[in-house]
């Protein structure tokens, strides 16, 4: 049986579970574990020498094998080409991006670094996975090093129309190097088309079903695989969260308030700001809720070594500052904004305990928070989703949030306050809308679709022997 080989820059190590991990190290995570297979990436530690060889650990069946970064990859590979140019680039805010030829070869050099180690793990019938914006290259360099396996990558974050790709300096080397993938996978329709119609324009045929290219004389598949949450597991979590005595003391905190959460790492496609300015309009205009909701905020701060995300971490701490200045009272504090991060669990708890949820980000790739949050409600008393319609979760769940434009902030503090004044049957329906897609759609189904995307005649031999 072949083994699966995952990598990817974030590697959910067991020993640092916690709360503030990314959707991408949740999701793999998860998929991995009936599974097994190997996890290479990065340790997350910054090392004076590249590391000779992976440190291995192994842990219920996977074997995470991860390598250190020297500080001038760090600053090159992540801070610089993947987290500022790549990712503002992919998530439509081509303004933010800041592009310099040192960046772009520290990437391509992490990326061959990540091939040499690799070159040293593979062996001829493994199946190999990469994840996400950091590593688009690595397929061509593995191909580069003689390795045919089966390829395949997978988009966690937003691919934007091919004329903004185009604005990504030197972007054949990056995201045209997706083409040495035999697939490659998207969140979204949307995603896919996106990436389809660039390929076209870098000389590719596109099949009239939009599922496959014909590049520089190879195929590559494209699809469409949304992640997803482990939801019964994630359930059964919030069931039993929800009884401890760390949620009940939060519940028992806002004294019979309502509750309205919003959980997001700081990052600007993440909407916060203009969240606020929502809920701000919303205080202001709707006098009748103060002192009966309370808005908590959770924030675990993210490559605090960006410039823009420094930026954004004044701005947001600012416009927090200003509503709890203008609309507090000694004892009531509309808006709790916390820096830090919390557990799964009691996230779960936190999740099931809120009347309503704000994820409304300006862009997401899918976003796990909108799924979470749906997963841990009680059935019978159900909190309300608030959810922008450009998170790819909108198009999964749709039918069962309040789809909000994150930048109409009218609209935005008058689904709040619909939110929170919904009627019992109506939370219900929508709910258990929304719930139906997660149950038919979680985790394995992701993985499952994906690996029998990748390697067809694998996975059914499998199935025989599973069976
Ligand atoms: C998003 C990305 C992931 C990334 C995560 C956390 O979910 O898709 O690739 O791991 O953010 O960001 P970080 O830079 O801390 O890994």
């Amino acid at each position: 049986m072949s083994r699966i080989v995952v990598v990817s820059n974030r590697v959910a190590l067991p020993q640092k579970s916690g709360g503030s991990a990314g959707g991408l190290a949740v999701a793999v995570n998860a998929a991995l574990k009936d599974k097994g297979g190997i996890w290479f990436g990065w340790s997350g530690r910054v090392a004076p020498e590249p590391s000779d060889a992976p440190e291995v650990t192994h842990r219920a069946g996977i074997t995470y094998a991860v390598i250190d970064l020297t500080g001038e990859d760090y600053q090159e590979y992540y801070n610089g080409f993947a987290n500022r140019v790549l990712w503002p680039v992919l998530h439509y805010r081509a303004d933010l991006a800041e592009f310099s030829r040192a960046d772009l070869s520290g990437y391509m050099r992490v990326n061959r670094m990540f091939a040499d180690h690799l070159a040293r793990i593979l062996k001829p019938d493994d199946i190999v996975w990469i994840h996400d914006y950091h590593m688009m290259p690595l397929a061509r360099h593995l191909r580069e090093r003689g390795h045919m396996n089966r390829m395949g990558f997978f988009l966690h974050i937003p691919m934007p129309p091919a004329d903004i790709i185009q604005a990504v300096p030197q972007h054949a080397q990056t995201v045209g190097a997706l083409a040495h993938y035999d697939l490659v996978g998207f969140q979204t329709d949307g995603d896919r088309d996106n990436f389809a119609r660039y390929l076209e324009f870098s000389g590719g045929r596109i099949t009239p079903d939009g599922t496959g290219c014909d590049i520089g004389g190879r195929q590559v598949t494209l699809g469409t695989f949304p992640v997803a949450i482990e939801t019964a597991a994630f359930a059964r979590r919030a069931r039993h969260a929800h009884r401890t005595r760390y949620v009940k003391a939060f519940r028992e905190s806002l004294s019979d308030r309502k509750l309205i959460i919003g959980v997001d790492r700081l990052d600007y496609s993440k909407g916060i700001p203009n969240r606020f300015d929502a809920y701000e309009h919303f205080l202001r205009t709707v006098p009748e809720w103060h002192d009966r909701v309370s808005y908590v905020q959770i924030t675990p701060k993210s490559r605090t070594d960006v410039p823009e995300y420094q930026e954004m971490d004044r701005d947001v701490s600012h416009k927090a500052g200003q509503i709890n200045g203008a609309y507090s009272d000694v004892t009531w504090t509309p808006l709790r904004y916390v820096n830090r991060t919390y557990s799964r669990s009691a996230l779960a708890g936190f999740y099931r305990v809120a009347d309503a949820a704000m994820v409304t980000p300006l862009r997401d790739g899918m976003n796990l928070v909108a799924k979470e949050f749906v997963a841990a409600q009680d059935p019978c008393d159900p909190g309300v989703l608030v959810l922008s319609q450009f998170a790819g979760a909108a198009a999964e769940l749709g039918a069962g949030a309040l789809l909000v434009n994150p930048h109409d902030t009218e609209s935005m503090a008058a689904a709040l306050k619909r939110a929170l004044e919904m009627p019992l049957a109506e939370r219900r329906e929508r709910h258990s809308r929304m719930m139906r897609v997660l149950e038919a759609r979680d985790i394995d189904h992701w993985a499952e679709a994906f690996l029998e995307a990748l390697v067809p005649e694998e996975t059914s031999a499998r199935r025989a022997i599973a069976l």
